[in-house]
């Protein structure tokens, strides 16, 4: 296995959002844990980030482009409807003929990615697949909505995933869940082929992401805890078992009251939120990275990764590293 990530250059902080927002450093800090988040610039896009993680996966892995059965990439905030950031991708990396495509499932995205390689590998099919987790909210989020745009941040996750014969190595339980009655909890109404982009949905706004954030909040808070629950005894671990829980960053909050509800300790959670705030599809495959970077997970360890978002979309994973 290999990993990289990397979140682009440009940093708000929260008093840059003091600056343009009635809101607070201490009240953004204490509902949701973020400190500041990366933000696109001009020039930057899904694509282009999610291209310098992959690089940075393929080398941590020692592998080159062409080396790769294919690339499937997580995102919600694709540089074009069409065709797929992972063509995109797969064309900056000079991954000539490398099938790819994009799986849409907002920030459960890179467990849903991840589930589809698997499944690939365990037919059979493809032996050495990238999985990419990728988005830039910030080119979505209504700027003068304080109760949405704190939360999000830019980034982009990559890992370079293989078969192997070692039973204790790879993806040990998956589960994946949608509920789309839950659509509207967290939308972007116009643009798409429901309400084509006019002059009159571009003035209402539309074209930005609409959130109910109190019930989100409820619906992240159960799905993170049953998760927990759920891959715990479907794999017949405890917690001494599990070396680390990589959570979809959405909120400290969010992610303590889950974790206090299955009495799951705290220190064996990696939480990065307040530097990068919520990167969507991006957040698990960056913190997996960054845990491996610093070295507090080596070869051998056991993960369990736990996402929720919108569609609404859920999805945990144990990964044997
Ligand atoms: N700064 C200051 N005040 C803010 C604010 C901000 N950035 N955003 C909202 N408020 C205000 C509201 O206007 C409201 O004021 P009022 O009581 O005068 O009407 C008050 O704070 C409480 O609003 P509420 O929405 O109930 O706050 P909350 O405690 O639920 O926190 C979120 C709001 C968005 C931080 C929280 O609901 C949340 O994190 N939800 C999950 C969202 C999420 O993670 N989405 C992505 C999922 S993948």
């Amino acid at each position: 296995m290999g990993t990289g990530s990397y979140a682009p250059q440009t940093v708000m902080t929260n008093a840059d959002f003091e600056k343009i927002l009635d809101t607070s450093d201490e009240w953004i800090v204490q509902r949701t844990g973020i400190r500041q988040r990366h933000l696109v610039a001009d020039g930057e896009s899904s694509a282009t980030l999610a291209t310098e993680a992959s690089r940075r996966a393929l080398d941590d892995a020692g592998m080159a482009p062409g080396d790769l059965d294919l690339i499937v990439c997580a995102t919600v905030s694709p540089d074009m409807l069409l065709p797929s950031t992972a063509c995109f991708v797969q064309e900056a990396l000079g991954a000539t003929d490398v099938p790819a495509f994009d799986v849409s499932a907002a920030c459960s995205g890179f467990v849903y990615a991840l589930a589809t390689a698997n499944g690939f590998i365990s037919q059979g099919l493809y032996r050495r697949i990238l999985v990419i987790g990728v988005d830039t909210l910030s080119r979505f989020a209504d700027f003068s909505d304080r109760g949405s745009c704190i939360l999000f941040g830019d980034g982009a996750g990559a890992a370079v995933i293989e078969a192997t014969d070692r039973p204790d190595r790879g993806v040990r339980y998956l589960k994946l869940g949608a509920d789309g009655k839950g659509w509207d909890y967290i939308c972007m109404p116009a643009g798409g082929s429901r309400k084509p982009a006019t002059a009159e949905t571009v003035a209402a706004g539309e074209h930005f992401i609409k959130m109910r954030g109190r019930d989100v909040y409820k619906f992240a808070v159960e799905k993170m805890a049953f998760l927990l629950e759920d891959a715990m005894a479907a794999c017949n671990l405890s917690v001494d078992d599990i070396d680390m829980v990589i959570p979809h960053q959405v909120n400290q909050r969010i992610i303590e009251s889950a974790t206090e509800k299955v009495n799951f300790p705290m220190d064996k959670v990696y939480v990065n939120i307040e530097r990068y705030g919520n990167t969507s599809g991006a957040s698990i495959p960056l913190a997996l990275d960054e845990a491996r970077r610093n070295g507090q997970l080596g070869s051998g360890a056991t993960v369990l990764m736990v996402a929720f978002g919108a569609g609404l979309t859920w999805g945990g994973a144990v990964v044997g590293l």
